[in-house]
């Protein structure tokens, strides 16, 4: 079984061909992939020898190693792209997922780009959308007191600029229960911001204030249509 976040991630792979799990570690979401039959075959690619072995282990024993080619590989650049659909990269950083990105612009012949960042989401999404990527969709998965993005990334070639709105918070549906949580969770951040910078940093200030004020507007207006 996977965690939600991980679960929210495969619910995007399109398995039209193959998928590429980059920075696989122990392979849960490639061995929940094939095991589901959601995709026939898998790439699980990891930059650390360890967690390869890791890979296989869990590949081995869920009886789907031989639908499995396990590559070591910084990013994408030891994958072969023939017949790969689908790139899942989860659990890093924004900056390692642009480096990835930058690195194999192969990646932008329609593949279905599943991009899931631990930190730097704003530095993603405003690098995305300065180099012709489109977020399909974006969703927050909320594990206990932890919130997490998925996002579903397409290469269009359309540059796009962000709002401070959107590159801060992402293009998320505020109808669904954990976007209002969390939205609630950085209402209280980015007004204690706003307070704590006042003096020191007044622009920076602003900026949190007003992205408050945005998300007060946002989260009191669902309020009022749930
Ligand atoms: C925290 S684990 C995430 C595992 C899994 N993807 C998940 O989301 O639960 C991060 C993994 O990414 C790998 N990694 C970090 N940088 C990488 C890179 N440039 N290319 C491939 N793998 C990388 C690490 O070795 C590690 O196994």
């Amino acid at each position: 079984m996977l965690t939600k976040r991980l679960a929210a991630c495969a619910d995007l792979v399109t398995g039209k061909g193959i998928a590429c799990d980059v920075g696989t570690d122990h392979a849960y979401l490639a061995a929940e992939l094939l095991r589901t039959g959601r995709c026939q075959s898998v790439i699980a690619s990891d930059i650390g020898e360890g967690p390869l072995e890791a890979a296989e282990r869990t590949l081995r024993q869920a009886g789907l190693l031989s639908r499995a080619q396990l590559i070591l590989s910084d990013g994408l650049m030891q994958i072969p792209a023939e017949g790969v659909t689908d790139v899942v990269i989860a659990g890093m950083g924004g900056e390692t997922m642009i480096h990835i990105l930058k690195e194999s612009p192969w990646v932008q012949q329609g593949v279905n780009l599943i991009l899931q960042p631990m930190t730097k989401a704003p530095l993603l999404r405003e690098w995305l959308a300065e180099n012709g990527y489109a977020v399909r969709q974006e969703k927050i998965v909320q594990e206990g007191r932890f919130f997490y993005t998925v996002m579903q990334v397409q290469y269009d070639g359309e540059k796009r600029i962000l709002s401070p709105f959107i590159r801060e918070l992402g293009d998320v549906d505020w109808r669904e229960a954990a976007v209002r949580a969390y939205g609630r969770f950085r209402l209280k951040l980015y007004r204690g911001l706003g307070q704590q910078l006042m003096q020191a940093q007044p622009e920076t200030a602003e900026m949190y204030r007003a992205l408050a004020r945005e998300l007060e507007e946002k989260c009191i207006e669902q309020e009022e249509t749930v």
